[in-house]
């Protein structure tokens, strides 16, 4: 259970880059399951889930390596097992994406209900909507979900509800789906359009990823491809809070501004400062910020994993901000631990109000989930004293360096794995 022991007050100041997106490169690593021969992947992120997406992979039999800092290569000529065990399922839901792949490439596929981040209820019902409409024959016994289909056919995949991992798991799959799929109320997160270029680039024939209509045009056969993964925008959106909460300064290199465009928006209102480039964005704050309401949707909505940092940042803003969670119900177990560090929230079902405090003060917390971890980070930046974050483990798995990059920045950080080394540390 890793640690990261936090003296709050220092501005945060200087210049980091932007990691590979995870979300994009766990979807892209399940696609790359499609193509015959080398895929190579650049800019990938070092962090736990990718990790568990190589193992992901090599358990199947897949050919996948790191050949290089942030490059990997897979080769799935062959894919040697149809199976996909729950001790990597379980670690991680995005890891259940490989069950369209693998049945659209051998025409059977049993994987291990998913697990990952507990955040609230996250069904897989579209997912195996979307594949029965493929003519896949789904069956869920035993913790296991079983899809077979030799023949598979284009189909209309209507999602009640815009589902990023749903709509890339169809898309995915029925690229070598014979006929043509149509994909309607479908996600239009950055991560679908950029799993649908480096799909293409395999030779995939896919329309109007980005928009609520997806079109597939099933191939034979795709190919390898090299892509390099685009940066992300939950790391940079994090540094974005990170940087206003000590009022401090930073850019942030290698940004996609139109992929970050509804969160920078929030962040104006509450009297940070952003300039945004081609490639990079500058935050500014030299006073305390102002209170806000966000509303998470998805995108072009305010971004879910974005939530928690960002109502981190209310939590000291001046007058009452309401928080509203419309993606992950339990997206607030992160509350608790900021109430512990003095913050004011209350906090009932999807909604919290937040009335900002002028300080909040160090404690000793655990993170609850990934972007939960992340908001206590900021917090714990901004906090009067010393912060103590357990629980690191889930941080780690989707923010690369997390701890250096906040040293780069003046931040007073340092990760600790066991009591002796804190006591060392604190004393
Ligand atoms: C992805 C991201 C995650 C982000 C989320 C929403 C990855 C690895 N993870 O997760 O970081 O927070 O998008 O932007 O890319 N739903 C159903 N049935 C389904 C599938 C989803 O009801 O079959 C619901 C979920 O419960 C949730 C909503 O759809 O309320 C959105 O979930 P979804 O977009 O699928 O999230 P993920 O792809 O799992």
């Amino acid at each position: 259970m890793g640690k990261l022991v936090i003296t709050g007050g220092a501005r945060l100041h200087g210049t980091i880059r932007s990691s590979g997106s995870k979300n994009s490169t766990l979807a892209i690593m399940a696609g790359a399951l499609l193509g015959k021969g080398e895929t190579i992947l650049r800019n990938v992120p070092q962090i736990g889930d990718v990790r568990t997406m190589m193992d992901m992979l090599r358990a199947l039999g897949v050919h996948c390596e790191e050949v290089s800092r942030g490059v990997v290569r897979i080769d799935a000529t062959e894919i040697g097992t149809t199976e996909a065990p729950y001790e990597l399922v379980k670690r991680m839901r995005a890891s259940f994406s490989v069950l369209g792949p693998i049945l659209a490439r051998k025409g059977y596929a049993k994987v291990a209900m998913p697990g990952g981040c507990d955040i609230g209820a996250r069904p897989i019902d579209l997912h195996v909507k979307g594949m029965q409409a493929l003519g896949a024959l789904v069956n869920i016994e035993h913790g296991y979900v079983e899809a077979e289909g030799d023949s598979l056919h284009g189909a209309q995949v209507y999602f009640n509800l815009p589902s990023a991992g749903a709509t890339q798991h169809i898309m995915t799959t029925a690229c070598l789906v014979e006929g043509t799929t149509i994909i309607s109320n479908a996600a239009m997160e950055p991560e679908v359009v950029e799993l649908a270029n480096m799909l293409r680039q395999m030779g995939a024939r896919i329309h109007g990823a980005g928009t609520p209509t997806v079109r597939i045009e099933g191939v034979k056969e795709l190919h390898g491809t090299d892509y390099t993964i685009v940066a992300d925008r939950m790391e940079a959106g994090t540094f974005a809070v990170a940087a206003t909460i000590t009022r401090g300064d930073v850019t942030i290199e290698d940004v996609r501004p139109e992929h970050i465009e509804p969160f920078v928006l929030k962040l104006r209102e509450v009297g940070a400062v952003v300039d945004m480039y081609d490639n990079a964005m500058r935050v500014r704050c030299n006073a305390r910020p102002m209170a806000t309401d966000i509303m998470t949707m998805p995108h072009p909505g305010f971004p879910t994993d974005l939530q928690q940092p960002f109502a981190a940042m209310l939590s000291i803003a001046e007058g009452v901000s309401v928080v509203t969670e419309n993606v992950y119900e339990r997206r607030f177990k992160y509350v608790n631990e900021m109430i512990r560090m003095g913050a004011d929230i209350k906090q009932d079902g999807r909604s919290a109000v937040i009335t900002g405090v002028p300080k909040l003060t160090g404690a000793q917390v655990t993170a609850p989930d990934l972007r939960g971890g992340a908001a206590l980070i900021c917090a714990g930046l901004a906090a009067e004293g010393v912060t103590e974050v357990s629980g690191l483990e889930h941080v780690e798995r989707g923010y690369e360096n997390l701890a250096g990059k906040l040293q780069e920045l003046g931040a007073d950080v340092g990760p600790v794995s066991n009591n002796i080394e804190r006591e060392t540390i604190l004393v």
